[in-house]
């Protein structure tokens, strides 16, 4: 079973996306082939500074090996590295029915968006994102995508684009599965919305230490006073969060003594950042650690990059041949 997913280098990632994605991937390589990459390629087609994409990979890089991924288990790489990709992507583009494409939400979406501040901003890329998508996905044999529920619909244009080729030129694409991440962990940010860097409520996981503990502060709480009992003790963003980054013992004491009264928000969001500083300690360190060596860090993408050649170039070799080009 190989698992793929590519994540966009869009910025410090933050505890939202940690609960929500890279703790799961990262549990995924116990147990299967596990291939990842940085989604550089897409992020060109909203991202138009150079600086700023080539920081944001690094970080993704960092942030990735920190938390755990581990590259004798991972084939962890850029999607740039890769120049088998966007050959495979305008082969795959020529079977693609333009109404596919069309109807895709992520695509209409970001067009509503533009469509009134920048219209130029519309480019041919962002019409043509699920098609790299689906090169990413297919050029390795991968069976199972995990994603986000908005991703959803990219893998079924995959999914169609696979069939319609193995169609038309004879079995050449393994049809892949996705697998929707379940939002089991909830993660709220400091507004209590869904937490979200478009919504500017998040919490880093690196974040500098004065910085994340004013956010953590300023998590928006109603001006009950301390002592009356909260009965809604579940709903509290803090203690949602603690719930994330302390024992379950630990939330759970908190938990009854917000129902009970008599505990101060003050008070629980100090724990919070608390528990969260300790969590993230050991991955704190590591990251420093890399952050001394990135010679190590590109030797580990260099070598991911290698392994995933090998893949691509079979499988794209595969469709030229299917498709009379070789
Ligand atoms: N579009 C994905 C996202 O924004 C990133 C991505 C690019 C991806 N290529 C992929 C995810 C292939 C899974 C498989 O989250």
């Amino acid at each position: 079973m190989r698992v793929l997913s590519g994540i966009q280098p869009s910025g410090a990632l933050h505890i939202g996306n940690y609960f929500g994605m890279m703790r799961p991937s990262i549990e995924l390589q116990e147990t299967g082939e596990t291939f990842y990459f940085i989604a550089d390629l897409h992020s060109m087609t909203t991202l138009f500074d150079a600086e700023e994409r080539r920081r944001n990979s690094l970080n993704v890089a960092l942030d990735f090996l920190a938390c755990g991924l581990d590259p004798e288990r991972t084939v962890f790489f850029r999607q740039s590295d890769v120049p088998e990709v966007p050959e495979l992507t305008w082969i795959l583009s020529t079977v693609t029915p333009m109404g596919l494409l069309e109807r895709c939400h992520s695509y209409k979406d970001k067009k509503a968006k533009l469509a009134g501040d920048d219209l130029e901003k519309v480019n041919h890329g962002l019409f043509a994102y699920p098609v790299l998508m689906a090169a990413d996905i297919l050029i390795y044999d991968s069976n199972i995508v995990p994603v986000g529920k908005d991703q959803k619909q990219h893998i079924e244009v995959t999914r169609d684009i696979a069939i319609k080729f193995n169609n038309l030129y004879g079995e050449t694409f393994v049809i892949p599965d996705p697998q929707i991440r379940e939002e089991v962990a909830l993660v709220p940010g400091t507004d209590g919305q869904k937490m979200g860097k478009s919504y500017g409520n998040t919490i880093e996981i690196f974040g500098a230490e004065k910085e994340v503990r004013k956010k953590i502060m300023g998590i928006v709480t109603d001006s009950r006073p301390p002592a009356e009992p909260k009965p809604d003790a579940e709903q509290n963003t803090a203690l949602q969060l603690l719930k994330l980054v302390a024992p379950a013992e630990v939330a759970e004491d908190f938990e009854d003594r917000l129902r009970a009264g008599g505990l101060g928000y003050g008070d629980l969001k100090k724990a919070l950042f608390d528990y969260y500083w300790d969590y993230f300690t050991p991955q704190r360190a590591r990251r420093a650690e890399l952050g001394k060596n990135l010679d190590f860090v590109s030797q580990v993408l260099r070598q991911g990059a290698e392994k995933a050649r090998a893949q691509a170039t079979q499988v794209l070799q595969r469709a030229k041949k299917a498709s009379g080009l070789v």
